[in-house]
């Protein structure tokens, strides 16, 4: 029986490589110029980073790691998120000792198990930008502006950039504790699990899919309505800077994330393109992290983008380029295939995109590849073409066909 991938992981093939690399080279282009610098974690860490970080009650931590035990019985998880390793690294290394404001980000896989679906994975992968020791609200702005910028570089428009804010240290509990007995009334309509939740951590009620549940929230409190007014003002100015930056948003009160660290500032990057799985980008204000790993008490901000969601958002938009060669040669007959390997060797050195067939074949059939191959322009040389000095070069759009000198062809090539 064939081996094929495990459920939820998949092949990033061929044809998709060019938009993952475009999607790359224009992060590192506008996380440049916003002054990110990268950072690589390791893809497995303690389990207790996890649990501490993101919280033992979110679905996350309680359903869907990757965990495996080492020799000596200690948990060892596959990371199902960016956030907490950047953090753990940044505490670890002392980063904040070389800017009293750090600006990292990181590109790589990420591990859930989920139930798999359109638009969700086991293994995808995001692009994830943090910013620490700074409490906002202009740098919320910075980064937020900073995500929309890229979507717009790699031809991304038609996204709903969701705002909120989940209050702070000071106002949150007194939230909390409304939202509590107001979930206390409809006990019997919610799911289980979130029965369950009401008690522990109601906030993530608002996050759960059950239909019966999404019917309770739509009645509940709005987080909006129990911020102080430091919060509110942070919320308020964050709003003029989009506001003033010409990026539009819905302030959405229902907005909570799936992980538990956030405070004030939360926002989500949504199409409505994808199904069930709307949600391209998702981030937001953890002031209290750092600290609650352990760490200096240092305000922090960012977001994670899923790869696999806007490469199918490209795709379905038709953005997708596969790369072709700049030209073909084909050799006919020994001395010129032999001819023609030198000749393809000499230009690839050089930087040209430049194909051949490596069995002798005849022109037909090479043209057909060349064809095949999408090549833009085909050079033919066989015995006649050595002996007069002359190739002939084909232009595979317009179809018109030139002579070539053969000698110092690689400069005649390049000089075009
Ligand atoms: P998140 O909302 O869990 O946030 O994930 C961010 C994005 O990753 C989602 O909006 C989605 O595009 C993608 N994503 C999440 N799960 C899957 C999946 N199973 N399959 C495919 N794509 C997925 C975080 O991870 C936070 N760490 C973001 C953050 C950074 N907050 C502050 N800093």
């Amino acid at each position: 029986m064939a081996i094929t991938t495990i459920k939820g992981f998949k092949d990033i093939l061929p044809r998709e490589i060019e938009t993952w690399q475009r999607i790359e080279m224009e992060a590192r282009k506008v996380f440049r110029v916003f002054g990110f610098k990268e950072i690589k974690p390791p893809l497995m860490e303690k389990t207790e980073l996890f649990k501490r970080g993101i919280g033992e009650d979110t679905d996350i931590v309680s359903k869907e790691m990757y965990t495996l035990m080492d020799s000596k019985g200690r948990g060892q998880t596959l990371r199902p998120e960016a956030t907490a390793s950047v953090v753990r690294s940044y505490i670890q290394n002392k980063l904040y000792n070389d800017n009293p404001v750090q600006k990292l980000f990181t590109i790589g896989p990420m591990f859930r198990h989920e139930r798999p679906q359109k638009g969700r994975f086991r293994q995808f992968h995001q692009i994830n930008a943090e910013l620490f020791g700074d409490p906002g609200p202009s740098s919320d702005a910075d980064l937020i502006i900073m995500a929309m910028h890229l979507f717009e570089s790699v031809g991304m428009s038609e996204l709903t950039l969701n705002i909120n804010s989940l209050g702070c240290q000071d106002c949150r509990p007194q939230f909390r504790e409304g939202l509590k007995s107001f979930l206390g009334q409809y006990t019997d309509e919610l799911c289980s699990d979130c029965q369950r939740r009401a008690e522990t951590n109601p906030l993530r009620v608002f996050d759960c899919k059950v239909k019966g549940c999404g019917e309770v929230v739509v009645n509940a409190p709005s987080v909006l309505d129990s911020l102080c007014n430091r919060c509110q003002d942070h919320f308020n100015t964050l709003m003029d800077y989009l506001t003033g930056s010409d990026i539009s948003f819905t302030v959405n009160p229902m907005l909570v994330r799936g992980l538990d660290y956030y405070t004030r500032t939360a926002f989500e990057i949504q199409t409505d393109r994808l199904g069930a799985q709307n949600a391209v980008a998702g981030g937001g204000r953890y002031d209290g992290l750092v600290r609650q790993l352990y760490g200096p008490d240092h305000p922090s901000i960012g977001f994670a983008i899923g790869i696999e969601r806007l490469v199918a958002l490209l795709e379905e938009q038709n953005n997708f380029k596969t790369d072709s060669p700049d030209l073909f040669i084909a050799g006919l007959g020994d001395a010129a295939s032999k001819k023609v390997f030198f000749w393809v060797h000499e230009l690839r050195k050089n930087g040209l995109f430049v194909e051949m067939e490596y069995e002798l074949k005849g022109l037909k059939a090479q043209m057909k590849r060349a064809d095949k191959l999408g090549a833009k322009r085909v050079l033919i040389i066989g015995d006649d073409e050595l002996a007069s000095g002359k190739g002939i070069i084909r232009d595979m759009v317009t179809k018109e066909q030139g002579d070539i000198f053969l000698d110092s062809l690689v400069e005649n090539l390049l000089s075009e």
